[in-house]
């Protein structure tokens, strides 16, 4: 079934769109740390992205969205108005969320847009939030604003220091863990070797770390077998065992090797995408 595209907002222009998608049999579901698969055109990839919010009074879901390759590009050719061919969802384990004191919640880049519904979870579940987002530049940081209204502090990073701290979101993590010693769980979204970093960070630490696998996935439905992940030395399915796991067990290195297996693929696809529409490839 089609979905609306009720809104878009450009974040970064070009680079990182939000879109707010009339579908209130999602928006009535979804819960924090699910994601949806969702389809462009008929002969479209399946494209998988986290729900970053939802609003089931008004029956509508936020995703946000780096523009990384062909089916993206192809996402980002949408405005408001159009409609997007088919969203399947809500997809995946719900993040666990109990009271459990301090959360620190550690986004980077597009993830930071991820960690917004898991953070408001946390939030709403009772958990003092403290949020620790980073970026290459104050340009090309997201949800600063939207975090600061709910989270109990918002610490940010920017590796050339143009906003908060300069350094790696790690800077900030572990700044905040060594000033507070009770914190009950750290939950982790972004690049691979962000979450790698994070997981190496708090093991000394021994506080619970939580990272969401964005392995390569076609069904989201557990049948196919693409998004296996090896995690405590066992292969789980990050679609229907995840997509979050416990950051101190997961295979990172197998998990890249599997991300870039298709890497001659995905850029030719992109190249001639930008042939066909006539930009530089
Ligand atoms: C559970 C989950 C949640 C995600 N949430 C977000 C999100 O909120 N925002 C966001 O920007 N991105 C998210 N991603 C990643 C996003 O799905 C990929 O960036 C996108 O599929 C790339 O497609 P492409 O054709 O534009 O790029 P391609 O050129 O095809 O690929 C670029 C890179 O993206 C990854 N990728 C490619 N195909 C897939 C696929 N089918 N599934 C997963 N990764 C793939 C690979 O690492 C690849 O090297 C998520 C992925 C997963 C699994
Ligand atoms: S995406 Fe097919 S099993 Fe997970």
């Amino acid at each position: 079934m089609p979905v609306a595209i009720l809104k878009k907002r450009r974040l970064i222009p070009g680079q990182t769109s939000e879109l707010t998608l009339d579908a209130s049999h999602i928006a009535r579901k979804a819960r924090p740390g699910n994601f949806v698969i969702l389809r462009v055109s008929e002969k479209g990839e399946r494209i998988p992205l986290t729900i970053a919010d939802t609003d089931p009074q008004a029956g509508t879901i936020t995703i946000v969205y780096l523009v990384v390759g062909k089916s993206t590009a192809e996402l980002e050719t949408l405005e408001e108005g159009d409609s997007i061919l088919d969203v399947c969802g809500p997809l995946g384990k719900p993040t666990h969320i109990e009271p459990c004191g301090t959360v620190v919640c550690v986004g980077g880049g597009t993830g930071i847009a991820a960690m917004h519904h898991i953070a408001k979870g946390h939030k709403a579940a009772g958990n003092r939030v403290i949020t620790v987002i980073g970026s290459r530049c104050e340009d090309l940081l997201l949800f600063k604003e939207e975090l600061s209204m709910f989270a109990d502090e918002v610490v940010v990073t920017t590796n050339d220091g143009s906003c908060g701290m300069q350094g790696f979101v790690t800077d900030g993590l572990r700044m905040v863990l060594d000033r507070e010693p009770s914190v009950g769980e750290v939950v982790a979204i972004g690049p691979v070797p962000m979450m790698e970093a994070v997981a190496n960070l708090t093991r000394p630490y021994n506080v619970k770390t939580t990272v969401s696998l964005n392995s390569i996935m076609i069904d989201g439905i557990g049948m196919c077998g693409a998004c296996r992940v090896v995690v405590g030395g066992e292969v789980k399915f990050a679609c229907v065992d995840g997509p979050e796991f416990d950051g101190h067990q997961v295979d990172f290195a197998r998990m890249r090797q599997r991300l870039a297996a298709f890497k001659p693929q995905e850029e030719l696809s992109w190249a001639e995408f930008r042939r066909l529409r006539g930009q530089e490839a």
